[in-house]
């Protein structure tokens, strides 16, 4: 190993997970600088100014906002952490990718770079593009969805679920029993429960057209999927002549824990291990704003020729011609050449030592956290933050609310106001579970960035006996965490 990938690498090897050991005691590199600090590996080139506002004007913003923060304006946002889809900062060549877009109509140079470094990576036959990773799955679940029908995954992101759904047919989920527990210590919380999976299936293999695993899995944490947990998967499902498709819009952070985490994976490379993924699948469905820095874009890649004649076929229809499928040719190129950038190992150690420090730092302060770090999010387990606060009362809003009033940091409830609904009598029936994502864009924020945002959550985990709750007082139909009003209950969270 180079002295400079030891110096990289070794800080990453050492959490409690990690399997291998820690190259700086490794005797072939006494004396060498192997430091504790990991350094963004990039320099800015291009400056993008913060907006600094103060108290007052954040809570002007707010009260117009009815206290949602998806209304609040982004330039009265400081950090941003609202995802990270998206959001990441382009390298410099992927921003002179661009300049080589070609903007055919029909068989664009650029489509076929893009199908290159797809194909590169999933060895899939058939690579179709969409706008971002939902265009996919509306295209997909539209195909071989349908009524009657029911597709399984580890933990369906939303809109997966949401497009399972559409087509009339049921989406479960069978994450093991640690992917739900908060505070369960495991490597790998998004694996599947193989026992759990296989007696559902001997009842209902039947009406089962494919199912999905989400790498890493976004709505459990951003949690890992093992190697070992994918074979048996595989192995489980050809058994049933299921066809297995990844949700791979993080599987380069997935294949970073494999790596990292996963005994005997250690000596080989992440793009390897990301090949040997999508070996193990049929198909897959990638929201390109995430592990190919893309700042819109999506993809479906699969080998069967039916279903992919099929989706083009609604692709023409819905997203566009097939060789670019609702992008330009300019963003294919960009997304080609961040596919093969999100691979680099230096990167991947800095990105998830970047989540792991924020996540340590507040695991330290004692405040409460979902375990372990995510690869792109630490999560806030806002019940235990605000135990004075009732579900009903979404506590994870008042999380986010004085985050954002305190420090201008904006962040996303994932709790009640995403999942929970009002009853007919009016009270909340809440989610399982009240938490605040704090995302971490790709390559956008430096670690004193991170150092604020520490502190802002100090701040208000210091006054949270205080803070009250909120009361949802209007809603529309569906997907009401997007537009809903919020009050406060019985208490003033500008004046505290
Ligand atoms: N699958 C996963 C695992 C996702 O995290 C997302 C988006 C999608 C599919 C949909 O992709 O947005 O390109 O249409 N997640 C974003 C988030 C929105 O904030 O976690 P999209």
């Amino acid at each position: 190993m180079h002295p400079q990938e030891i110096s990289i690498l070794s800080p990453c090897s050492s959490s409690s997970h990690e399997a291998e050991v820690d190259p700086r005691k490794d005797p072939r590199y006494q004396g060498l600088f192997c430091p504790d600090t990991i350094i963004e590996p990039f320099k800015v080139k291009v400056v993008e100014p913060l907006p600094l506002l103060s108290r007052e004007e954040r809570a002007r913003g707010l009260k117009m906002a009815d206290f949602n923060l998806f209304s609040v304006p982004a330039e009265e946002v400081t950090i941003d952490l609202m995802t990270d889809s998206g959001t990441s900062a382009m390298s410099q060549a992927q921003w002179a990718a661009i300049m080589q877009g070609d903007e055919s109509y029909a068989g664009a140079r650029s489509f076929f770079r893009f199908k290159e470094a797809v194909q590169d990576l999933t060895g899939m036959k058939y690579v179709i593009p969409t706008h971002q990773g939902r265009a996919a799955e509306k295209i997909l679940f539209t195909v071989v969805g349908g009524k009657g029908k029911a597709v399984p995954a580890n933990t369906h992101f939303d809109t997966t679920r949401a497009n399972v759904e559409h087509s009339g047919c049921q989406a479960l989920d069978f994450v093991i029993p640690e992917g739900l527990d908060p505070e369960a210590e495991h490597p790998f919380k998004g694996n599947v429960d193989l026992e759990k999976l296989e007696a559902w299936l001997n009842e209902n293999a039947s009406r089962v057209p494919l199912m999905v695993l989400t790498v890493t899995n976004n709505s459990g944490g951003g949690q890992p999927v093992s190697l070992k947990n994918m074979k048996a998967l595989r192995e489980l499902l050809q058994g049933f002549n299921i066809p297995l498709f990844l949700d791979c819009a993080r599987f380069a952070e997935n294949a970073w824990f494999i790596k990292t985490r996963e005994p005997g994976q250690n000596h080989r490379s992440v793009k390897e291990i990301s090949q040997e993924m999508f070996r193990l699948a049929d198909g897959a469905m990638m929201s390109a704003k995430k592990d190919a820095f893309g700042n819109i874009g999506g993809f479906l890649a699969l080998n069967e020729e039916s279903i992919a004649a099929e989706c083009r076929n609604l692709l023409i229809l819905t997203e566009g011609f097939p060789t670019y499928g609702g992008l330009a040719g300019r963003d294919l190129d960009a997304l080609a050449v961040g596919l093969e950038e999100v691979v680099d190992e230096r990167y991947l150690c800095y990105r998830i030592a970047s989540t792991r420090y924020v996540w340590k730092r507040l695991d330290d302060l004692g405040v409460p956290l979902l375990r372990p770090a995510g690869g792109h999010a630490v999560y806030i387990d806002a019940r235990r933050f605000l135990p004075h606060v009732p579900p009903s009362l979404c506590p994870g809003q008042t999380v986010s609310v004085a985050l954002f009033l305190e420090a201008g940091v904006r962040s996303v409830e994932i709790g009640t106001v995403m999942f929970g609904r009002t009853l007919e009598d009016g009270r909340q029936d809440p989610a399982p579970m009240d938490l605040v994502r704090l995302a971490i864009p790709r390559r956008v924020y430096t670690q004193s960035h991170m150092d604020y945002v520490i502190e802002a959550v100090r701040f208000v985990f210091e006054k949270r006996s205080r803070l009250g709750g909120f009361r949802i007082s209007k809603e529309p139909e569906a997907l009401r965490h997007f537009t809903c009003s919020f009050e406060p209950a019985d208490w003033d969270p500008l004046a505290i």
